[in-house]
């Protein structure tokens, strides 16, 4: 399990998660099982763990417990499966360890990252279509910059985009390395950090992840009980943002849903201020865990 990821902020989660023996719990990320394991051992027969992931290589973490139900899919259509199970509503926690896992990210058939020079994919789910190439080979020269602007806040991203216009028309984009030369060209400040955002960028457009993440929130509060706690972890400041503003407001934008007479009508208590960051410890000893922030709220 080790090998496939490493469980970031695990003992954090599990306070917040406040899991009681006889509960219903979803992890909607499921990944290599390392929350999942923990929150089963910490249930009794009458417990129950529904997971999600959309990857199917995920499947091979899964072990046989009865107490538990894995659902390959999207975590965008969590509220239309807890309905289907006849939990909606009655569910005491939910878990959101967002983004890719190591195995995921380190693997280079799977294309998420520029250390290698391998096709161009990167999705999450591999039933879908949509690859890193296509878009790349596909979009205009507008949803390439809004892409890279918006996604990867990537300041020269008007002339990212020209030059993969430009590069395309001689032999389309199809490798890792092919990107990562034609972005070499035009790169500013630190080359990695460049190229970070860059994958990234793309990675969140392949994915819809602001979509599914804005889908499975609303279904979050829809699912949970009254008193039921939501706990998510983001890795860069979009997903983060999207949460807080989620918990703060009960939307997207930020203003404070209101009723007629203009009461505040928000949906959750905050129970985390400051998200919660991993201690210098565990930041040591995975490095992945250096950017994860944690936001957790209570359904109101
Ligand atoms: C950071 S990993 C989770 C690791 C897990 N907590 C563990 O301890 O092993 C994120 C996982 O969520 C999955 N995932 C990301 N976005 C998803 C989505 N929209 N729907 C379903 N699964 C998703 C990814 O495929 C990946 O396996």
């Amino acid at each position: 399990m080790s090998e496939y990821h490493v469980p970031v902020l695990l003992s954090e989660s599990l306070e917040h998660l406040a899991i009681k023996p006889d509960g219903i719990y979803v992890d909607v990320t499921f990944g290599g099982g390392g929350h999942s394991r923990e929150i089963i051992n910490r249930l009794d027969d009458k417990g129950h763990l529904f997971a999600f992931d959309q990857d199917e290589d995920a499947v091979k973490n899964l072990w046989e417990d009865q107490r538990m139900t894995l659902i390959v899919s999207n975590f965008r259509h969590l509220s239309r499966w807890m309905k289907y199970y006849g939990v909606s509503g009655k569910v005491d926690s939910i878990l959101a360890d967002l983004g890719v896992s190591s195995y995921q990210f380190d693997n280079p058939e799977r294309g998420f990252s520029y250390r290698f020079d391998e096709p161009l994919d990167m999705r999450m789910n591999q039933k879908q279509s949509l690859t890193a190439a296509d878009a790349l080979n596909d979009y205009d020269v507008q949803q390439l910059q809004n892409m890279f602007s918006e996604y990867g806040e990537i300041t020269n991203a008007r002339t990212l985009a020209q030059q993969i216009i430009q590069a395309r028309t001689s032999s389309p984009i199809n490798t890792t390395g092919q990107l990562v030369s034609i972005a070499e060209q035009v790169l500013r400040g630190p080359k990695m950090q460049y190229l970070s955002k860059l994958f990234q960028a793309l990675r969140i457009e392949i994915n819809d992840e602001m979509g599914a993440l804005k889908e499975m929130l609303r279904g979050a509060e829809e699912v949970l009980k009254p008193g039921g706690r939501l706990v998510v972890i983001s890795y860069h400041s979009l997903e983060d943002r999207l949460a807080k503003r989620f918990f703060k407001s009960g939307n997207f934008e930020g203003e404070p849903d209101t009723d007629f007479f203009g009461k505040k009508t928000v949906g959750w208590k905050v129970i985390t201020k400051n998200p919660l960051e991993a201690n210098t410890e565990e930041q040591k000893l995975n490095p992945r865990s250096r950017s994860a922030k944690m936001r957790v709220a209570k359904k109101q």
